[in-house]
């Protein structure tokens, strides 16, 4: 996935140091390579290469770059290697066109080739290049821009957005056809962007494009059209509450940390959410549906994983988990018009989520209830109805706080399904609404500071380590799949995290001396991790605990830093928190590793491609 922004505006003379900062804003959307095309006197200045925002900026003085509209890209690379040449944006045949695209063209060889054959000049191996070329070559036919991109998307196919414009042309043009994009406008100025906090920096009065639409940007208005007959839409702006500086590290020194130590505030604020009007609808599609599946990828899953083990055992609501990717060949076929897909992404965008949306609703083949995080999203707009984790921005690429948000959410859902089904009485489950209203957000806070330490130190004793396992059982086999995803992603450390029973099965024969093995417990599990900590011990593995500290644990630990505790809690509480030792390693061991937890490298924070 990557990020565009384009801008017009009709005084700025300094359009670089704009859509350097807007551009900046996107950069968990990619980071392999950066560029800027900016107009000045008629002029296309293009400017691009490898790196981040910062480093081609300080490179190539994109922020210096003088004109008045502009587009500027940072790429995660899928079509073409991340090089100079496929950094986009790009030209056209000339250096008339200019533009960029996020997404996947996925036609990308049938329809270069074609373009060769008429005379095309392509320069890169980047699909995005495509997409002004189709611009151009429709304008030759037209002379019409507008039509020229409108007609550009016939030959198009994928899922993607592209801005492009004209060195004489004091208009930019964008499209969404699968890929987010908003538009905002300002003063004298109008912007067009992956995502809202890139729009933030010119203005809070935006709006949210659907897919099969089109839009021009002047100086004064932002023209929304139906790509379909090019027929003008109305589509009023509205003001976001959305805090312009949200998308600061506020003294951290990475976003990574800063959102794990927002998560009190978001236990405070999703409950709020929870226990709004919406909670009967919510409850009454997970109650009507006939089969209820949950679908989700990377920590959202890992949430998801969680949260089966919450509806199980708290509504006695059977709830099937799947990763987006293998929803529809693995239980496609089992899906009916009363079925349930309770689709989870903190970004709302994710591809993989989004085929599984459109699957159901091509097919009519039941509801969907969105769970999300990005206000303005493709699954807020297209799901039956949503939940909002209530997290504000997350900015670095590991999840954090939008994890935490999502294991809360279903585990409140499913003690309200419990008291209405009669699963869990009135008083058991007014207890841990209770636990999860005034505790939770107190007992996070503590978990926090006191795990913090235990987990610096423990970081500084795992330097070496490159392969572990981090296991769970019971509750605890999402938390345990969450800390491994966390240390893999951002410490490049081959971490697997599985189910503890299963390790017997074949994985133990991977330890000897000091091998490092997780265990994440709770203490209603312990003594059956026990059995599997035993299993690893007397063959000489090093255990590492994660878990409320209990005297019957202390003996398999070698010392006081590698046994990670949480604060005693209402027993099912106790999962929600372990996950925050996890985070704070897999932080602290990246950080010693002179790695940046905020841009681990070959990912992207949302994933819009196939
Ligand atoms: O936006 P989504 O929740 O749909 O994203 C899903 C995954 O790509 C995401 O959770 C990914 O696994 C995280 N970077 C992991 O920290």
């Amino acid at each position: 996935m990557c990020g565009i922004t384009g801008i017009v505006s009709l005084n700025r003379g300094d359009i670089g140091r704009i859509l350097v900062e807007c551009g900046y804003k996107l950069t968990y959307r990619g980071y392999d390579s950066v560029g800027v095309a900016a107009v000045h006197n008629g002029v296309v200045d293009l400017r691009k290469d490898v790196g981040t925002m910062d480093e081609v900026d300080v490179r190539l003085g994109l922020s210096e770059m003088l004109g008045n509209r502009g587009i500027t890209q940072l790429r995660w690379a899928t079509y073409g290697a991340p090089t100079k040449v496929n950094a986009q944006p790009h030209f056209g045949c000339d250096e008339t066109f200019y533009g960029a695209h996020n997404g996947n063209i996925h036609n990308y060889h049938e329809y270069k080739q074609e373009l060769i054959e008429t005379g095309h000049i392509i320069r890169s191996e980047n699909d995005g290049e495509l997409c002004v070329h189709a611009v151009d070559k429709y304008y030759e036919e037209t002379q019409d821009m507008l039509e020229a991109v409108r007609l550009s998307t016939r030959d198009l196919k994928g899922a993607f957005a592209f801005a492009v414009g004209r060195s004489d042309a004091q208009e930019i043009y964008a499209v969404k056809m699968g890929s987010s994009l908003v538009a905002g406008i300002g003063n004298d100025e109008t912007i067009v962007s992956s995502d809202l906090p890139s729009v933030l920096p010119v203005t809070s009065n935006v709006i949210y494009l659907q897919d099969g639409e089109m839009l021009k940007l002047t100086p004064h208005e932002v023209t929304v059209y139906r790509i379909e007959d090019g027929k003008v839409l109305d589509r009023p702006s509205q003001i976001s509450d959305v805090d312009p500086n949200a998308a600061e590290k506020g003294g951290f020194p990475h976003f990574m940390l800063k959102e794990i130590n927002e998560q009190p505030v978001v236990a405070q604020d999703v409950l709020g959410l929870l226990e709004g009007s919406k909670l009967e609808e919510w409850l009454r599609m997970i109650e009507e549906a006939s089969n209820v599946y949950l679908v989700a990828c990377g920590s959202s899953h890992n949430a998801g994983i969680v949260g089966t083990y919450y509806f199980n055992r708290l509504a006695g609501t059977p709830i099937i988990h799947a990763i987006g990717g293998q929803f529809e060949p693995m239980y496609g076929n089992t899906l009916e018009e009363d079925s349930l897909c309770i689709l989870v992404s903190q970004s709302g965008e994710t591809k993989d989520i989004l085929n599984v949306l459109n699957l159901v609703r091509k097919n009519n083949l039941g509801k969907t209830l969105g769970v999300l995080n990005v206000v303005g999203s493709t699954l807020m707009f297209n799901s039956d109805s949503y939940i909002p984790m209530g997290c504000g921005y997350e900015v670095s690429v590991p999840a954090t706080k939008t994890y935490f948000s999502q294991t809360i959410i279903f585990s409140y859902l499913a003690a309200r399904l419990g008291m209405r089904n009669g699963k869990i009485d009135e008083s058991e489950g007014k207890m841990f609404l209770n636990a999860l209203r005034n505790d939770l957000p107190r007992l996070t806070q503590e978990t926090i500071d006191h795990a913090g330490i235990l987990a610096k130190n423990l970081a500084r004793t795992m330097m070496d380590v490159d392969d572990l396992y981090c296991l769970g059982y019971g509750f605890t086999d999402g938390v345990a799949k969450e800390g491994a995803l966390k240390i893999k992603e951002i410490c490049y450390n081959h971490c697997e995290g599985m189910y503890s029973s299963e390790f017997k099965h074949g994985p133990l024969s991977i330890v000897t001396d000091q091998y490092p093995v997780i265990f994440v417990t709770t203490p209603e599990d312990s003594w059956m991790v026990i059995n599997h900590i035993n299993e690893v011990s007397c063959r000489g593995g090093r255990t590492i605990i994660v878990g409320e500290r209990e005297d019957s644990l202390e003996p398999y630990v070698a010392n006081e830093i590698d046994y990670l505790h949480v604060p005693k809690s209402d027993l099912l509480i106790n999962p929600i928190l372990d996950v925050i030792p996890l985070q704070l390693l897999s932080y602290f061991l990246s950080v010693d590793l002179g790695i940046n937890p905020d841009q681990p490298r070959n990912l992207s924070k949302t994933l819009t491609v196939d």
